[in-house]
């Protein structure tokens, strides 16, 4: 068994963040949210892996290389835009070969990884398997409806009018089955071939699909929201390890892991946190629920549920919280009185100020 795991795409929802990093890379507990999948794929038993990337592949190259660090063979497959998931699997058609795979949504997270879905697939032989899980806003994913006993009868993209509230999980498992589907698709009233249509094609075609409803946490990490549900998350299981240097007159509670060559002095950490290495933390407060990567600087500030990349630069700004700073940003007070603000903000920013 192969594994497609889906690292294209333009991540707009994330903007500005994704204007100059793949969305997939955004890190997490200061993991980027594809390594999740691809360690999940390696613990699967999986070893071929196609990644799909698009406009952000080099970035996906440097940080996955040939996936030896996850025990994997990683081979890349461009894909020139993002037209849709079908598209995907058309072009990685000659990869895949007559293999069974999983195709993984580089986006998406899954507790507990894929194990129980591929020995599934594995043990039964279904032509597809689908994981499903209940949400409260399905118009915002593909739907699946059940029949009476209990089988998926219908697949629908994003409906405006959702029959059921039971969303495809981005983890599908494939035979080579769905290749005559995907070789049917006619793009979509949003121009992409999409994968919902190819699992009807099989539905319709009278081929067997399976499906697991998933109770456990899981996550399409499509916006900020999203991206700090899944940090709150993956923060509760944290061990605390602290190999940095600590002051005397810095206070931890709760779990922390504090990387090597970070330094934090006269500051206040609200476990969970995770601070990486090299980072230096000052006269500040930090946590509960917050994750500060490599090489950042805050001092006398203040940062709660919040994702603070790479480099990031914070001194004197009193308190942040629900938020994601970008790499090597800058977040330093003006001057104060008259009361103004001065921005250089990107493309799609937000930015709420108090009043
Ligand atoms: O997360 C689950 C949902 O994922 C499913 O419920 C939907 O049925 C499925 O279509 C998908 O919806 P999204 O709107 O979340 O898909 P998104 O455009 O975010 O793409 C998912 C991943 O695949 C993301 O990592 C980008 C990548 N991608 C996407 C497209 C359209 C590609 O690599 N190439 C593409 O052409």
């Amino acid at each position: 068994m192969k594994a497609l795991v889906l690292a294209g795409g333009i991540g707009s929802r994330m903007r500005p963040i994704t204007h100059t990093s793949a969305k997939q890379l955004i890190p997490v507990a200061n993991k980027p949210v594809l390594f999740y999948g691809l360690e999940a794929i390696r613990d699967a038993g999986i070893r071929e892996v196609g990644i799909i990337v698009g406009s952000t592949a080099p970035e996906i190259e440097r940080a996955v290389g040939d996936g030896s660090q996850f025990g994997l063979k990683v081979t890349y497959l461009p894909q020139d835009a993002p037209r849709g998931l079908g598209h995907a699997v058309l072009i990685a058609r000659d990869f895949l070969g007559d293999d069974d795979f999983v195709m993984y949504l580089g986006d998406n997270f899954v507790l507990g990884g894929i194990n129980d879905a591929v020995e599934r697939f594995r043990r039964e032989r279904p032509h597809a398997q689908l994981m499903l899980t209940k949400v409260k806003d399905p118009h915002a994913f593909g739907i699946a409806t059940m029949g009476p006993d209990g089988r998926v009868v219908d697949v629908e993209e994003k409906p405006r009018y959702p029959k059921s509230d039971l969303a495809l999980v981005g983890v599908y498992v494939f035979s080579p089955v769905v290749h005559e589907a995907i070789a049917e698709l006619k793009p979509s009233w949003r121009n992409e071939l999409e994968i919902t249509d190819a699992i009807q094609w099989l539905i319709d075609h009278d081929r067997r699909i399976e499906s697991t409803i998933i109770t456990g946490f899981w996550k399409d990490t499509g916006s900020l929201a999203d991206m700090l549900e899944m940090n709150r998350f993956i923060l509760e299981s944290l061990d605390s390890e602290v190999s940095g240097e600590v002051s005397a007159d810095t206070e931890i509670t709760g779990r922390v892991v504090i990387g090597p060559g970070a330094v934090i002095t006269g500051s206040r950490i609200i476990g969970p946190v995770v601070v990486g290495a090299g980072s230096i933390i000052r006269n500040s407060q930090l946590g509960p629920f917050t994750s500060i990567d490599c090489d950042c600087t805050v001092i006398d500030s203040e940062i709660e549920q919040s994702i603070v990349l790479r480099g990031a630069f914070i001194d004197g700004i009193g308190r942040i919280e629900w938020s994601m700073i970008g790499r090597e940003a800058r977040l330093t007070p003006g001057p104060r009185a008259p009361k103004t603000y001065r921005f250089v903000l990107g493309d799609h920013s937000e930015v709420r100020v108090g009043v």
